[in-house]
């Protein structure tokens, strides 16, 4: 088995004897080592113990929670190549982007150890002068989240750190192909003087009972969710018996538009940072491309001549661009839509390269028609369909035409254009000549069927407290 990291980030492991999960490198197949399960009745147990450490968090002053999580973020950053080793040994994503999750995921950390320092009150002017009116915010109680694999850490610290700050205890179930980030990262969390039941990381004999447990266990008063728009929509009906809060970070199909005013050679550099991000593996990279008809010939050769450059391999190996995805399904399911998409009559616009184990190579798809399966469908792979298109509203209608609204992207040059375009379509970001939109200080979510409400930004805390009405009488 492989040195995985030099520091004592990962005593949680457990050998084979025990309730455990196996995780393997998608990139070499290899064992990395065994995660710890729960029985039923433990994770029961640990939401309990969740309940009774939530009291006492909670009436911590604020600035005592910040100056914890502080501390976490600082650890965070002290560790920051164990844990993208770490990260790329179990997730396969190249280790600079790793690296550069790691720190993405602790400026989470960061910036709600300062928001929870001001999760202010309003004072209402009242309706009759015998009355005050004013409001607070609470902590909501027992925090539940379910995250993903293809963001091992930033996915937790984007929930956990907001929680934390605002008096919540935190419980999550991480990704079962991507556990190990998730103990390490807490263990760092218990470092910094966290209390164990305050944030704690369960995993179940699978997914599907703990999801039943956080939806319907009467001191979880939230779960915030991120992973497809299918798995959510089974999430908010559980939830909604006992009227559960969610948060949802669902399923996109990010259109990425190039005008015909757009500068060409910008919007091929942020196709190609939108596009392999992860190896096609987020939900705001770009999954379809609108081309303006009189510049689509020249982006599709510059488009391409870039992605033939991309190195696909290992993440730990220097170089490498574009590291394996996630499983057998994965690979297999990118490969079927690509197969079908040149059946309808697309053709593939970059030289075929053939991968084995779970590599695919990057592919641009030219002469792509917006009616095609693969553009409708989450690709979820490093795979770029490209499609004309000749007026404006030819092109919103496409861009809207879609259950999703996550994240968009445009390039043009045209003050008005940006102006109409960035309000028409229906999504919850847009990135306007850029093609990366992720940072903890803006509001990220989507519309539609992407999801209900915001990560990050000052609004991100707000997903973890009760808005509270004082009405003070008789005065
Ligand atoms: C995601 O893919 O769910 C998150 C991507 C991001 O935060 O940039």
């Amino acid at each position: 088995m492989h040195q995985i990291t030099n520091s004592d980030l990962l005593t949680f492991m457990v050998s084979k004897q025990e309730p455990a999960l196996a995780v393997n490198n998608p990139a070499t197949g290899e064992l990395l080592g065994y995660a710890p399960i729960l029985q039923h009745q433990q994770i029961e147990a640990a939401v309990e113990r969740a309940h009774q450490a939530q009291q006492a968090w909670a009436k911590l002053p604020a600035k005592s929670r910040s100056q914890l999580l502080n501390k976490w973020y600082h650890l965070l950053l002290d560790n920051q190549d164990d844990l993208a080793r770490l990260m790329t040994l179990e997730q396969g994503k190249p280790l600079a982007e790793a690296k550069g999750e790691v720190l993405y995921g602790a400026s989470f950390v960061e910036w709600f150890a300062e928001e929870g320092k001001r999760t202010y009150g309003e004072s209402i002017p009242a309706p009759s002068g015998d009355k005050r009116i004013v409001t607070i915010k609470q902590p909501v109680g027992v925090a539940s989240a379910i995250t993903p694999w293809n963001f091992p850490i930033a996915m937790i610290t984007r929930k956990a750190a907001p929680a934390l700050a605002a008096g919540c205890s935190f419980i999550v179930k991480p990704a079962e192909l991507t556990p190990l980030s998730a103990f390490a990262v807490a263990e760092l969390a218990y470092q910094a003087g966290i209390p164990r039941d305050v944030l704690q990381v369960v995993l179940g004999e699978d997914a599907a009972q703990v999801g039943a447990i956080f939806t319907s266990h009467p001191l979880i008063r939230k779960l915030s969710f991120t992973g497809s728009t299918r798995v959510g929509r089974i999430l908010m009906e559980q939830s909604a018996h006992d009227i559960k809060r969610t948060s949802m970070e669902l399923g996109g199909n990010a259109p990425f538009i190039v005008f015909d005013d757009a500068d060409i050679d910008a919007a091929v550099q942020g196709a190609i940072a939108s596009k392999f991000r992860n190896a096609g593996q987020t939900c705001v990279c770009a999954n379809r491309f609108y081309v303006h008809s009189s510049v689509y010939d020249e982006f599709i050769e510059k488009f391409a001549a870039q992605v033939e450059q991309l190195n696909v391999g290992n993440g730990l190996e220097e170089g490498v661009n574009v590291g394996p995805v996630i499983s057998q399904t994965a690979r297999d399911n990118i490969l079927a839509l690509v197969e079908r998409a040149l059946e309808q009559g697309a053709e593939v616009a970059t030289k075929r390269i053939e991968h084995d184990g779970l590599f695919v190579a990057p592919v641009v798809l030219k002469n792509v028609c917006h009616d095609m399966e693969i553009v409708s469908q989450e690709i979820f792979g490093p795979v770029a369909p490209v499609i004309a298109f000749d007026s404006d509203e030819q092109l919103i209608e496409m861009a809207n035409d879609t259950i999703y609204g996550l994240a968009s992207y445009f390039y043009s040059q045209n003050i008005a254009r940006v102006w109409n375009v960035a309000e028409a379509l229906e999504y919850g970001m847009v990135g306007i000549n850029e093609g990366i939109i992720s940072t903890e200080v803006a509001p990220f979510g989507g519309v539609k069927q992407s999801g209900i409400g915001r990560e990050g930004a000052k609004q991100g805390i707000d997903e973890y407290m009760n808005i509270k009405y004082l009405c003070f009488g008789g005065l």
